[in-house]
């Protein structure tokens, strides 16, 4: 396993849209390995393949306390979204900013696991955001695009 390295925003490869894995392979075990370990060593929640510089529809979530719930996404696919939730969202490619966003609270996505077996699963809450955000990111968008207001400074206080 390795980290790798997190692109970030003004990066053309964050812009473009990214390709269907054709086979679940040891190659692409190898990249989600790395991409879960690069995730965690950032403290993030979700890692999308195009942030590592890779062109396919992967990511990786895990939104637990503990850090203790990996899930993978391997060609997913947004079955419906119902309902809305507004809150404040940040992303590894975009260190140091946040901004608010509101997207669907409700979300139920088809995917592949590691060993090509399709799953569909229903999120909400912030299980909901991230996995709408990192698919956001396999169609090359950011979530700054598409937030309420101004992208903020982590540090700075908050104007509500
Ligand atoms: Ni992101």
């Amino acid at each position: 396993m390795a980290l790798r390295e997190i692109r970030i925003e003004g990066d053309p490869i964050l812009k473009k849209v990214c390709k269907p894995v054709a086979e679940v392979n040891d190659r692409i075990r190898e990249l989600v390995k790395d991409m879960l370990e690069t995730m965690y060593d950032a403290n993030g929640v979700g890692l999308a393949a195009p942030q590592i510089g890779i062109l396919k529809r992967i990511f990786v979530i895990d939104v637990s306390e503990e850090g203790n719930e990996p899930r993978v996404f391997i060609n997913p696919e947004i079955v419906k979204t119902w309902g809305t939730q507004t809150g404040d969202e940040g992303c590894l490619s975009i260190p140091g900013k946040t901004a608010t966003v509101t997207r669907p609270s409700n979300v139920i996505v088809r995917a592949y696991d590691e060993e090509m077996k399709q799953f569909e699963l229903e999120g909400e809450g912030l299980l909901a955001r991230a996995i709408l955000h990192e698919n956001d990111h396999l169609n090359g968008r950011l979530y700054i695009e598409i937030a309420d207001g101004p992208i903020r400074d982590l540090s700075a206080p908050r104007n509500e």
